[in-house]
């Protein structure tokens, strides 16, 4: 059946709130803000025509509150795990991480994007049951940019976002207030993701149809939720308006637009500012990438539009028929994003992405240059070192690659022959090498890395050292070992 769409209206997310002061990790003599968001099960309307439906939030929020945050000011966030003993999605215990003597319900809180010490990062085997929790504590000391948090947990991350969680995290700092962008009321952030939906409202995870092994490598759905509704609509008033655009999918890439013909200007990406904004028509976010957007309503006083993706309608702008005067005009120069040279880094490491067929399950496995999680660490970059990543995709799919801790900048694309690589381990290229759009040319922390490219990024290790991961961000990999431990080693 078909649901009227723009029948409710957008939720805003609410703000994480700080309950209290607690002492600063380093330095006691410091109080910083502490949060505890809780994690439970609840049930919520998606849509005024649907019977509630069970999802996992956090702090009573699905998707969760937005943490709105300075940079520099530290916080800790206790993470409270108030989950059910039971999972509602269906676990495969033959994944790494998942086997049937583990808890089946378990969490732990990864801030992606952000420079956080290792031991708050969110350690994939760090998981804890109900009833327990972890505390995390985030120094922020990075540039503004739009962050978030989701579970990481190993062998059911995929399950627990589906579930709902996940949130977002924004830094903001001097050089952003200093632009005079859209802000409060004008500053809509959007966490989108899609879902399977049943007709009793109910959340559909797609299954192998082995109830052995009913992990699928990719899941798709067809409803499409905006800060958690579907098709919602949003009155919005004939001026600018700054959109926070997060793709918050476990496997569908989306290709946004105002409608096909409409043109928005991208001032961010993942990692915060762009130099400068560029005007687009479409911009397309694998799972877990950030894109930041002006759009100025003040030509269609009056009328209806639309945000979309592909031919998906996402959420209905009901622009008021009252024009706008004070339409601060779009500065041209964000905020500087220096190229790094490459003669700057230490190291090149060429890491492949692969899949293979698994004999024994009769189904792919993907991995990181061949390797499982669970061998010894490989990739230990020194602290305070630079270093460039070949990624080479051997596979036929498109890989959003992940790091944490770090920022780096996208050096190039290339095409190149798989056959020849497989066979000779030696890169022979197609084309030359295509420089990164200027959508992809600021600091990013997830980059595409597409069937038959190598994709070279350069990446500063900066922060702290420790054990960390980097992964695939489509969940469903993620989950079946296209992940890896790597660490940052003192120098
Ligand atoms: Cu969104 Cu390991 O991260
Ligand atoms: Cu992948």
């Amino acid at each position: 059946s078909t649901l009227t769409p723009w029948v409710d209206p957008l939720p805003l997310l609410p703000q994480a709130k700080s309950t209290g002061l607690r002492p600063h990790p380093e330095n006691p003599a410091i109080k910083i803000p502490y949060y505890r968001l809780a994690m439970r099960e609840m049930l919520v309307k998606l849509h005024r025509d649907l019977p509630p439906t069970r999802v996992w939030g956090y702090a009573n929020s699905f998707p969760g509150p937005t943490f709105d945050t300075r940079s520099g000011e530290a916080l800790l966030v206790e993470w409270a795990n108030e989950l059910p003993g039971k999972h509602f999605l269906p676990i495969d215990h033959t994944l790494h991480g998942a086997e049937e003597s583990k808890p089946e319900v378990r969490a732990v809180v990864h801030l992606h994007g952000g420079r956080t010490p290792a031991e708050s990062d969110g350690y994939p085997e760090s998981w804890f049951v109900p009833g327990k929790s972890a505390t995390c504590f985030y120094p922020n000391h990075q540039e503004a940019a739009m962050l978030f948090y989701h579970d990481h947990t190993m062998g059911i991350n995929r399950l627990n976002i589906y579930a709902g969680l996940q949130g977002l995290f924004i830094v903001r700092d001097a050089v952003e207030d200093a632009l005079n962008l859209p802000s409060g009321k004008y500053e809509i952030p959007l966490l989108i993701f899609d879902r399977m939906l049943r007709t009793d409202g109910s959340l559909e995870y797609p299954t192998s149809g082995n109830p052995k092994s009913p992990w699928v490598p990719e899941v798709f759905g067809d409803a499409i939720l905006v800060n958690g509704k579907l098709a919602p609509y949003l009155e919005v008033e004939a001026r600018k308006y700054r959109f926070r655009l997060m793709n918050g999918a476990n496997g569908r890439f989306f290709r946004f637009s105002f409608g096909d013909l409409y043109e928005f200007q991208q001032i961010g990406s993942d990692q915060g500012l762009l130099s400068a904004p560029i005007p687009l028509k479409h911009l397309v976010l694998a799972p877990g990438e950030r894109g930041d957007v002006l759009f100025d309503f003040s030509p269609y006083a009056g009328k209806t539009l639309l945000l979309k993706s592909d031919s998906f309608e996402l959420l209905q702008f009901r622009v008021a028929a009252a024009p706008v005067n004070n339409n601060a005009g779009l500065p041209q120069v964000l905020r500087p994003v220096t190229r790094i040279p490459e003669s700057q880094a230490v190291k090149t490491r060429r890491l492949t992405l692969d899949e293979n067929m698994d004999l024994v399950q009769q189904s792919m496995g993907m991995l990181l240059n061949n390797t499982p999680w669970h061998m010894p660490v490989t990739e230990k970059p020194v602290i305070h070192t630079t270093e460039i990543w070949e990624l080479v995709n051997l596979t036929e799919d498109s890989h959003p690659i992940h790091i944490h801790l770090v920022r780096f900048q996208i050096l190039d694309r290339r095409r190149f022959n798989v056959f020849e690589y497989q066979k000779s381990q030696t890169l022979k290229f197609f084309a030359a090498a295509v420089p990164p759009s200027p959508s992809d040319a600021g600091w990013k922390d997830i980059v595409r890395v597409d069937p038959g490219m190598v994709v070279r990024i350069i990446i500063p290790f900066e922060g702290y050292t420790g054990r960390y991961v980097w992964h695939c961000h489509l969940l469903e990999h993620e989950d079946n070992e296209m992940m890896r431990p790597f660490e940052v080693v003192a120098s």
